[in-house]
């Protein structure tokens, strides 16, 4: 069975990110979404959210498993018996950092590949903390995330209010 985890902070997980999982499973058996703990993003959703977020997003497809992961990524990778790490390349822009990640992480396992994916054009300028930041000004972000990520979203955004 080919395995690929897909890492990221996913601080919601959006259309962009769901499109990458759509295309990964083309090429692998199963592909584990991983929440990284460590990251040092200050996120606006606990892990346990985001990882809800995501199940609930990716519920209609049984070869998408959700976890999360602290430390190393090829450790993680070799503990679920992954050979290939998937990252999404949006634009030019990403390639510099994405490149040096995955030349590292081959430096530290070098049994796992980095597969790349590109998503859809409509998705190329789509981030998390930029659907954050317009669900937060009152934006609609319904082309951007799923419904059940829009409503998250909209309750933070009136829990954040209450408590100002
Ligand atoms: N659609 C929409 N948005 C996308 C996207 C897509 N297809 N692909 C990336 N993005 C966005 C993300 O939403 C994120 O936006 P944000 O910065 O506003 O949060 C941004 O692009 C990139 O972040 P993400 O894909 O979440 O990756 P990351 O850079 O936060 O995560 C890890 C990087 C977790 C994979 C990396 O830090 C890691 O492996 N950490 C573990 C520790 C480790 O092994 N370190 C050594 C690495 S060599």
């Amino acid at each position: 069975m080919k395995i690929a985890i897909y890492p990221g902070t996913f601080d919601p997980i959006t259309n962009g990110h769901i499109d990458i999982i759509e295309r990964a499973l083309i090429i692998f058996d199963k592909v584990i979404v991983a929440i990284s703990v460590d990251s040092p993003k200050k996120p606006l959703f606990t892990v346990d959210e985001r990882m809800d977020m995501i199940k609930e997003a990716a519920k209609y497809n049984s070869k998408v498993e959700v976890d999360s992961f602290n430390g190393l990524l090829v450790k993680y990778a070799r503990k679920v018996n992954a050979t290939a790490i998937i990252r999404g390349l949006r634009a030019v822009s990403d390639f510099e950092y994405e490149f040096q990640m995955a030349l590292m992480n081959r430096r530290l396992n070098e049994k796992i590949e980095t597969v790349f994916l590109m998503p859809n054009e409509k998705y190329t300028y789509l981030n998390s903390s930029l659907i954050k930041e317009i669900s937060s000004l009152g934006g609609d972000v319904t082309d951007f995330v799923p419904e059940n990520v829009k409503i998250k979203l909209t309750n933070k955004q009136i829990l954040h209010k209450d408590n100002t």
